[in-house]
């Protein structure tokens, strides 16, 4: 599996970012699901089909996906990370609704049935190079009309230890030639620290 670095800035990968930090002591962690994907819930009315959360990290998310109703898959390159998102899936009861892959999301495999693939910080990861594969991904697991929702810091963030910062515009170009941007919001990403974000809503054409 490729041995991608984590972003906390100590030259960590992922795997052992996880293992050296608490859970509460993650930066992402914001420990309860994301705002900005309940609202987008909501404003579709989506509550069923099969979905994806893409890095899950401690799975605040999936479980929250999984409580909804949706048939949830839960990915991470990290071991750890999916123990994590396992415990929080257990401690809300929705550990049976969940599949759990430790995988590298640029080698996922998809049958083009979900509905929905949700991505909270971890795509911004990635490096440059591989972001056409991964909008390639993604739009193999989704049908015609399937949602990405995709939170990323902005470019607003200043001095940033690796994730990349986009603007709407460096979005769209990534997915554009699968991909319509149906909204973007200016937002934060929730947590200890808060950093801009833009919350993007695309669906695949
Ligand atoms: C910034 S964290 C966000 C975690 C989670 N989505 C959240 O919001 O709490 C990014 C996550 O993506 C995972 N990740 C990074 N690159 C990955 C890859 N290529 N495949 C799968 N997971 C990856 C990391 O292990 C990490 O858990």
């Amino acid at each position: 599996m490729t041995d991608y670095k984590g972003t906390t800035g100590s030259g960590a990968t992922w795997e052992e970012t996880y293992r050296q930090t608490a859970p509460g002591d993650l930066p992402w962690n914001a420990g309860m699901a994301d705002g900005d994907l309940k609202d987008l819930l909501e404003s579709l009315s989506m509550d069923s089909g099969k979905a994806y959360d893409l890095g899950c990290g401690p799975g605040h998310d999936a479980a929250y996906l999984a409580g909804q109703g949706f048939k949830v898959t839960a990915v991470d390159l990290s071991p750890t990370a999916v123990k994590l998102a396992k415990e929080t899936a257990a401690k809300a009861g929705v550990e049976e609704k969940i599949q759990f892959a430790t995988a590298d999301v640029l080698a996922l495999k998809g049958a083009g049935d979900a509905v929905l693939v949700h991505d909270r910080g971890c795509f911004h990861t990635l490096p440059s190079d591989r972001w056409g594969d991964y909008a390639g991904v993604v739009s193999e697991l989704l049908r015609k009309g399937g949602v990405l929702a995709l939170k990323v810091f902005s470019f607003k963030v200043q001095g940033s230890l690796g994730p990349h910062g986009f603007t709407q515009e460096a979005l769209e170009e990534v997915f554009e030639k699968t991909f319509e941007l149906t909204a973007v919001k200016e937002t934060i990403f929730q947590g200890p620290r808060k950093p801009y974000a833009l919350f993007g809503v695309f669906r695949k054409k």
